[in-house]
């Protein structure tokens, strides 16, 4: 199973996702079975490590950055990716924008596995600095991402 998660930039919450995501899955014993990258909307950051607020929030929580450079999304990430998780309206708008209509169904909202917050946002730390907000709401979601990712392994 592959898991795309995408932001603007890909410099602040889609690589934070990752490094969360895939220590969720080392923990998990299914580093073999899922399979997990990120990328941006925008190809403003290409070639960009992760934001230095974003970075200290990750090494303050035990996450590596290194290996996390910007890209933008490409028509080959949604032929790879099972599930594509953004963050926000503006991400989903642009990924359905730009999606094959066959992959158009991979896209989905961070927040849409809670479903009292299904139609809630990450917002862009960019913007806000609160970039322990955007790890505490990685943190609500992504388990739950996990637990429904696990279930369609076979
Ligand atoms: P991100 O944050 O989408 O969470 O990576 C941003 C990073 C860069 C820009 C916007 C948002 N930017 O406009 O360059």
């Amino acid at each position: 199973m592959n898991v795309l998660f995408v932001c603007l930039g890909n410099i602040c919450r889609s690589p934070m996702a990752e490094a969360m995501f895939k220590q969720m899955v080392d923990e998990a014993g299914l580093n073999d079975k899922i399979n997990v990258d990120s990328a941006g909307t925008s190809n403003e950051e290409e070639g960009n490590g992760p934001h230095p607020g974003a970075a200290k929030t990750m090494r303050a929580h035990g996450l590596a950055t290194d290996g996390l450079v910007s890209r933008p999304i490409t028509l080959q990430d949604f032929d790879w990716a099972d599930y594509i998780i953004c963050m926000d309206n503006m991400n989903k708008y642009n990924l359905q924008r730009i999606a094959p209509a066959k992959d158009r169904n991979k896209i989905h909202l961070a927040y849409e596995v809670i479903p009292e917050k299904a139609g809630q946002e990450i917002p862009d730390p960019w913007y806000t600095h609160r970039f322990e907000d955007t790890y505490n709401s990685l943190n609500e979601t992504l388990p739950l991402w996990l637990d429904k990712i696990s279930q369609k392994l076979d």
